[in-house]
């Protein structure tokens, strides 16, 4: 495992239905993992050795170590 890949991000859903999908790190850059939260829901995502970036969809907080991010949309 690479010990570089070891940031992470807190999700926290505002609404049903939040959607975190990661994306693959490497040449190819596909979606490989959805995960589904319902309001007031926290997620602790990783970034990995397979996981380059994520997208979120739907209203949430998210908390990285670059500030604080509100998607009301
Ligand atoms: N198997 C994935 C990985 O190790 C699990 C994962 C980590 C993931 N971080 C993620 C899935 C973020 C979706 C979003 O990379």
């Amino acid at each position: 495992m690479n010990m570089n890949n070891t940031d992470y991000i807190v999700i926290k859903a505002k609404d049903n239905g939040v959607q975190v999908i990661g994306l693959t790190r490497g040449n190819d850059t596909r979606l490989h993992h959805t995960e589904k939260l319902d309001k007031g829901e926290v997620m602790i995502a990783q970034f990995t050795e397979h996981t380059s970036a994520m997208k979120i969809r739907g209203k949430a907080t998210l908390y990285t170590k670059h500030g604080e991010v509100e998607i009301d949309e």
